[in-house]
């Protein structure tokens, strides 16, 4: 391992230049996968706009019943015209989801953390590659706890299903997570998701950040914002418009859509943003026109 002596900071990370390395497939580092990996990815990212609307509901597999969340069935439906891909627990799925939507699958694949423990950073991986087979997953999440106290299980329970993952050409979703006690800052996202990306997934999830385009340009696969805590409608729709011009490949919202008074309308404003270059000004109009 290179010692730490000395280390250059590094700077040179030519926003401005497009990635190199796509090998004629739109979704970035895919080049050299197979084709099922690149049709998973194409079920997940749009091919015109490259991007893809995520709604995260896999909330449940430590928070339980969460505001907004209490009753799956009925929320998940009303937003399934407007999103891309379901991220959710397979438990989540099963129960409350009919299997002939149309939707890309993220499948929640690590557990083990709960509200009642101060540390969530030691997870499993609770769904085998079986499993994510039955369930048609497009890619599997992982959670991953760079620099808490779980970051070599986490890296080892990432590792696990990454190599899975490539026996049955399923995407791994790196899901870069930050606890209490983590920076969110542009120099922790950008060791965390160069780490995750090169411990071989095919795409991350992490947070918005300042100088969000040099950890876009310096992670090789591609980004999808999470929403984080809920803000006001007006003020997601910026973060969600930052995100993408920052070079980020979608959101991956979850509170910032399913604890809105008008979830759909927010999911719709969202859309519109990832898939139809929407401002966050235009996208605010989109919101209030919608919802009066
Ligand atoms: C929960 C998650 C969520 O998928 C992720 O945080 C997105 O949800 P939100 O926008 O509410 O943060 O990983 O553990």
């Amino acid at each position: 391992m290179a010692d730490q002596d000395g280390l250059k900071v590094a700077k040179d990370y030519h926003v401005e230049e497009a990635f190199a390395n796509n090998g004629g497939f739109y979704v970035k580092g895919a080049g050299s996968l197979d084709w099922g990996m690149k049709k998973h990815l194409a079920n997940i990212f749009d091919p015109k706009s490259g991007n893809t609307v995520m709604f995260a509901f896999d909330h449940g597999y430590f928070m339980g019943s969460t505001a907004g969340l209490e009753r799956l069935d009925l929320v998940i439906p009303r937003l399934m015209p407007h999103i891309d891909c379901l991220m959710g627990t397979r438990g989540a799925l099963r129960t409350c989801v009919s299997p002939d939507n149309r939707k890309a699958i993220a499948l929640r694949v690590s557990s083990g953390s709960s509200m009642l423990n101060e540390d969530l950073s030691h997870e499993v991986v609770a769904v085998d590659i079986e499993d994510s087979i039955r369930m048609n997953a497009d890619c599997m999440a992982v959670q991953t706890f760079i620099g808490a106290d779980g970051q070599l299980s986490s890296i080892d329970n990432l590792s696990r299903v990454i190599n899975a993952g490539l026996r049955y050409s399923i995407p791994t979703l790196g899901v870069v997570a930050v606890g209490k006690d983590m920076e969110r800052t542009d120099r922790f996202f950008k060791l965390a998701t160069r780490i995750v990306a090169e411990m071989g997934v095919q795409l991350v999830k992490t947070y918005y950040c300042d100088n969000f385009e040099e950890v876009v340009a310096a992670c090789p696969v591609p980004i999808v914002v999470a929403g984080g805590k809920k803000l006001p409608e007006n003020e997601a729709l910026t973060l969600a418009y930052r995100s993408i011009q920052g070079g980020a490949r979608g959101l991956d919202m979850g509170r910032n859509i399913f604890q809105s008074e008008h979830s759909a309308e927010m999911a719709q404003a969202i859309r519109q943003i990832v898939h139809e270059a929407y401002t966050d000004k235009q996208a605010w109009e989109f919101f209030q026109d919608a919802i009066h």
